[in-house]
């Protein structure tokens, strides 16, 4: 959570900041703000609520100057106002600090230096890194001061600092949040994330753990937390700046609808050689020997992540007959797991950035589990932790509700499990080929239920004023029927739960009423004469029901209010193309509302606490 953005230079701090962090609203909007140093001294302007609103504030008063720091806040400590938005000042103004993470003994801080005078005017725990700034300072060595300050904190951070006695140089610092420097022409940049920058500079640094930068217009020195220099490689970005802009549509999540075909093609284009029997895995090291070691696996993820990992663990058990435990990272990491070297942990993550997935992924390896991560985002610290890692390539996805990413890493689990099926014997080539058949096809598929949208559209016209949704499904339905739940309470807050459809009458069919809408996702042939009387059951009880289905079952045109028809293909594969209608019908229901739907209430991107 939380974006950072900085500049150094000869050109104007304030645009270059306010640009980036336009593409970092993402990771948090509850506020933002700028700190520039000046003839003056440090300036700074900040503004609860969205970036608009500091851009307003920045148009009456303007702040002039050619370096600064700025910031995108989802709140942790504090409630969103302008007084807790960053930057943050010490005493004096000698430093400010802008900070994504948290600040685990800012208590014992704040003691520290009230008993010392320092007065608090936050109730944010980034304010005590800049009085302890202060506190450290002994007028002439800024680095060493941030070095001693960095000694004293516990818990995450990704730090922009600038100091007034030195207008030439910002630093920023890296713990468990992550934090990135962009490198340009006679000017530099730091930022939370590529997209912040990508206008600018394809050459960057990824910062690693317990690192510090000092950036300035024509140098970056990076250094360990001991102050030893450290080289490293310039990362070098390939995404397409298209990939981070709207491109036509009129929110990011409707445009990463619509990449999804793309993605899975590449994906499956990439892995899957028309003349072989096998999966490509590049570079991961999972064959028959390595699998022969392993006799457990976990599925570790939050959010829609999970409910990819759900699909994962479905494919897995079905296809490759290998016991797997799918846990949200939240509970996995209090609960003791059972890990050891012959444990493999599959994390998935769409940033590689999600707080419990990674500390999910550290404890997995302190027992000398093997960890394959499942990301999208490149470089990632998850990405970085694990012992292996299959990048999903969907590129940036900026919608806080993930689409394509879900999409992207539903089809890296149907590649990994015939991968491992494959290896282990446990798939026919036959089998095989039919999977990869409808991989191949998938893309199309996808094309064909996008061409459906304005009849889902119609759907949601519908409905839109409902109060209470259930989605119900059985087998690998019932799993995306939890994310097209996810997806609807998330972008249009409506209250919606998901029901494995049998589980219905032993409880929820009390809260069917006649206004109460049931999203019943029935593309299970082998489960779909089960399904179709549980539809029968809400039916009797005067619910509307809105039937996702595949082409040709004329039942769920007889039983169902309404009913969008998926194209055939293989029974692994349809719960995906189904899960699109869900996502058509999530952003349509939300724009009706009237929703933020690229930035809903109180999320954030990437969620960088426990
Ligand atoms: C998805 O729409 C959500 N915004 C959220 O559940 C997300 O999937 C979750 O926070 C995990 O994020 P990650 O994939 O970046 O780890």
């Amino acid at each position: 959570m939380c974006g950072i953005m900085g500049y150094i230079g000869h050109g104007e701090a304030s645009g270059c900041i306010t640009d980036g962090l336009s593409k970092l609203e993402y990771r948090g909007y509850d506020s933002a703000g700028i700190a520039v140093i000046n003839k003056r001294g440090i300036e700074v302007r900040k503004s609860k609520g969205e970036l608009k609103n500091l851009l307003e504030k920045l148009d009456r008063r303007p702040v002039t100057g050619s370096i600064g720091i700025g910031h995108t806040r989802w709140s942790t400590h504090g409630a969103p106002s302008d007084i807790n938005s960053h930057p943050h000042l010490s005493k004096d103004k000698t430093f400010a600090v802008v900070h994504n993470g948290i600040i685990e003994n800012y208590l014992e801080i704040k003691a520290l230096l009230t008993e010392k005078g320092y007065r608090f005017i936050s109730d944010t725990d980034t304010e005590c890194i800049a009085h302890l700034l202060h506190y450290n300072y002994d007028g002439e060595n800024f680095f060493e001061t941030v070095r001693k300050t960095l000694d004293m904190l516990e818990g995450a951070y990704a730090l922009g600092i600038i100091c007034k006695d030195f207008p030439d140089t910002i630093i920023a610092a890296k713990k468990d949040s992550p934090l990135i420097i962009g490198l340009g022409k006679d000017e530099n940049y730091i930022a939370s994330d590529i997209p912040a920058i990508l206008e600018r500079t394809r050459d960057v640094y990824i910062l690693d753990e317990y690192e510090l930068a000092v950036v300035k217009a024509d140098s970056v020195e990076i250094y360990d937390i001991n102050g030893d220099p450290v080289n490293k490689n310039v990362f070098k970005v390939e995404w397409s700046l298209d990939a981070a802009e709207k491109g036509g549509f009129e929110h990011f999540m409707l445009k990463e609808i619509y990449e999804q075909p793309r993605i899975v093609k590449d994906l499956a284009l990439s892995k899957l050689p028309p003349a072989e029997h096998r999966v490509n895995l590049e570079g991961i090291s999972l064959d028959k020997s390595d699998l022969e070691k392993i006799n457990r696996i976990y599925v570790v993820a939050c959010g829609t992540a999970y409910h990819a990992g759900l699909l994962g663990k479905y494919f897995i058990e079905k296809i490759a007959r290998i016991p797997v435990v799918a846990e949200v990272a939240s509970e996995f990491i209090y609960k003791d797991p059972i890990l050891d070297e012959s444990t493999l942990v599959i994390a998935v993550s769409q940033s590689g950035e999600t707080a419990d997935t990674k500390e999910a992924v550290k404890i997995a390896k302190s027992h000398n589990a093997k960890v394959l991560a499942v990301v999208n985002a490149i470089g990632s610290s998850i990405a970085r932790e694990a012992n292996e890692v299959f990048y999903i390539l969907a590129g940036p996805e900026i919608a806080v509700a993930s689409t394509k990413a879900f999409s992207a890493q539903v089809t890296a689990m149907y590649l990994i499990t015939c991968h491992i099926a494959m290896q282990m014997g446990k798939m026919s080539v036959l089998e095989f080929e039919e999977i990869k058949a409808s991989l191949y096809t998938l893309p199309d598929d996808i094309e064909d239920v996008l061409e459906k949208a304005e009849e889902i559209r119609a759907v949601a016209d519908k409905y839109y004023k409902a109060k209470n949704v259930f989605f119900i499904g059985r087998g690998a339905d019932y799993l995306v029927s939890m994310e097209g739940s996810l997806k609807l309470k998330e972008i249009a807050y409506i209250n919606s739960e998901a029901y494995a459809a049998g589980e219905l009458k032993h409880g929820p069919i009390a809260m069917i009423e006649e206004e109460t809408l049931v999203v019943a996702i029935a593309t299970q042939q082998e489960l779909f004469r089960n399904t179709l009387s549980n539809i029968k059951e809400v039916k009797a009880r005067s619910a509307k029901v809105f039937g996702i289905a595949v082409d040709g079952n004329k039942d769920m045109a007889q039983e169902c209010d309404d009913v969008v028809y998926i194209p055939v293909t293989h029974p692994m594969v349809s719960p995906l193309l189904a899960n699109i209608v869900s996502q058509i019908f999530a952003y349509y229901m939300a724009y009706n509302l009237g929703t933020n739907i690229d930035k809903p209430r109180n999320l954030a991107k990437s969620v960088t606490v426990q």
